[in-house]
């Protein structure tokens, strides 16, 4: 979907096998994995488990069968709320989040949504950024959003896009 995604001359990977999957029990702990190698405060398999039992929309990227990233999204009534992007940290910077971001649109349009809209760390200004390039705009804050060190609290910014 995306115009060249993993290149195959980088690194010398085979990207010949690159596709979705709706997250299943079978590929939780390679997430997990994932999940806690990107974050300083990760989301736990509970955080997980919740999020498959309410039915959101949760879909991983595999190359064949290594798990390379994933997304959570949740619907609502005309839109869609992005709960979770995560590339592996030795497959960043390689487009796959703008891959999946592809893939998160395709989906929440066949689900007749109107917006999408998610919220992103103040100091993440490699997350803004690539969101902002994908066309998402900042539309308020949230203080004291997310959890952050010593016990404090960091705000959180709010993007969205029309679909
Ligand atoms: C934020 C995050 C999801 C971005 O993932 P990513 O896969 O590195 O992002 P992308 O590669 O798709 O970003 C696009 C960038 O790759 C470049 N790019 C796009 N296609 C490319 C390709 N085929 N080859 C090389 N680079 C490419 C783009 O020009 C853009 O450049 P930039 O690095 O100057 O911004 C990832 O860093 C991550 O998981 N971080 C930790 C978790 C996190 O913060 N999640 C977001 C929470 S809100």
């Amino acid at each position: 979907m995306s115009a060249h995604p993993l290149p195959a001359d980088q690194d010398n990977q085979d990207t010949s096998d690159l596709h979705f999957e709706i997250l299943s029990l079978s590929r939780l702990e390679a997430l997990l994995e994932v999940e806690q190698s990107a974050y300083s405060h990760p989301w736990t398999r509970g955080n997980f488990i919740d999020a498959m039992a309410s039915g959101y929309q949760i879909q991983v990227l595999l190359n064949g069968d290594e798990l390379l990233g994933y997304f959570v999204a949740m619907q609502g009534v005309d839109e869609v709320h992005l709960l979770n992007i995560t590339v592996s940290p030795q497959y960043q910077r390689q487009g796959l989040a703008h891959l999946m971001l592809q893939a998160l649109v395709l989906w929440a349009r066949a689900q007749n949504a109107q917006w999408l809209w998610l919220e992103v760390r103040v100091s993440n200004a490699r997350a803004r950024d690539i969101y902002e390039k994908f066309g998402f705009q900042r539309v308020g804050e949230r203080k004291r959003y997310y959890p952050a060190d010593m016990g404090e609290r960091e705000d959180a910014i709010v993007m969205s896009i029309k679909l």
